[in-house]
């Protein structure tokens, strides 16, 4: 019997199950009540209020200007749209990586102001104090690896990480790490599908890729890229499913031309 179609809620055990029973995880990101709305009814296992929000509703160049407060607000505004599935706030950059305190600190006013169920951090051995310390106050924590845009600008650039076998060591040595201290999930960005899947296969908990090939638990996308709301940024591994962008210029473009012509409002859209 399928776990995903018999949960009225999805929690983090939900998600344990999908992956003992070889069943897909799926997680996009959203950031504000209308959009979160419908990611939910859709079916989705996961919204992830990604500090993402940075770029796509920020319009910053990174994810590191983003504050607490503004991803509370980002969080709280999703919480309040869903229904079924589970929520996961990202920390953003700063609140975390300085000391285990500030770490608890930020991720209990993210799950008191925000109601999410879970948080995310960026990173693995160098934070795992923050990361035990969040987890003894009964917060889950997901784990993300591989590319951590956070770290930008000691990467210097956005190309896959861990092709040389040291990386792929210290990626595998943390994954299984983030497992043993008690992370319920792992994310994993654009790395080689086949180290993916090699972590995947090491761990027991849930591994969520984002350009990691398909053998991993579950899939996660930023939700403009693939509507198609955002149009520059054209990686590999991104798959389109609409073109909203087009959409609503057009359907803009026909506004602003009826208001022109006098064409709206009509007879029957007036008092
Ligand atoms: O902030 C974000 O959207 C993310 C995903 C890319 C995993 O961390």
């Amino acid at each position: 019997m399928s776990v995903h179609k018999n949960v009225k809620r999805v929690t983090t055990h939900t998600l344990q199950e999908m992956k003992d029973a070889n069943e897909k995880i799926s997680m996009l990101t959203s950031y504000d009540y209308s959009l979160a709305k419908i990611v939910d009814a859709a079916g989705i296992d996961i919204i992830l209020v990604g500090d993402s929000a940075s770029n796509v509703m920020a319009g910053h160049e990174t994810t590191l200007p983003i504050t607490l407060d503004q991803m509370i607000y980002h969080g709280s505004s999703v919480v309040r749209a869903i229904q079924r599935c589970l929520v996961v706030v990202d920390l953003p950059f700063g609140s975390y990586q300085g000391n285990s305190r500030a770490a608890l600190d930020a991720s209990i006013r993210i799950m008191k102001e925000s109601g999410a169920h879970a948080v995310k951090l960026e990173g693995g051995a160098e934070i795992k104090d923050s990361i035990t310390r969040i987890l003894t106050a009964g917060i889950p924590v997901m784990g993300h690896l591989g590319l951590t845009p956070q770290s930008i600008y000691k990467f210097g650039t956005y190309t896959v990480r861990a092709k040389e076998e040291a990386e792929a060591a210290k990626l595998l040595e943390d994954a299984k790490m983030l497992e043993e201290i008690g992370c319920f999930a792992i994310v994993l960005e654009k790395i080689p599908a086949q180290l993916a899947k090699r972590v995947a296969d090491s761990v027991t908990i849930p591994v969520i890729g984002i350009g990691a090939g398909a053998d991993v638990d579950g899939q996660v996308l930023v939700l403009h890229d693939m509507l198609g709301i955002t149009s520059e940024f054209s990686p590999r591994f991104l798959r389109r499913y609409a073109n909203l962008y087009d959409e609503i210029k057009g359907a803009v473009a026909q506004y602003i031309d009826d208001v022109r012509r006098v064409d709206f409002p009509n007879d029957k859209e007036q008092y």
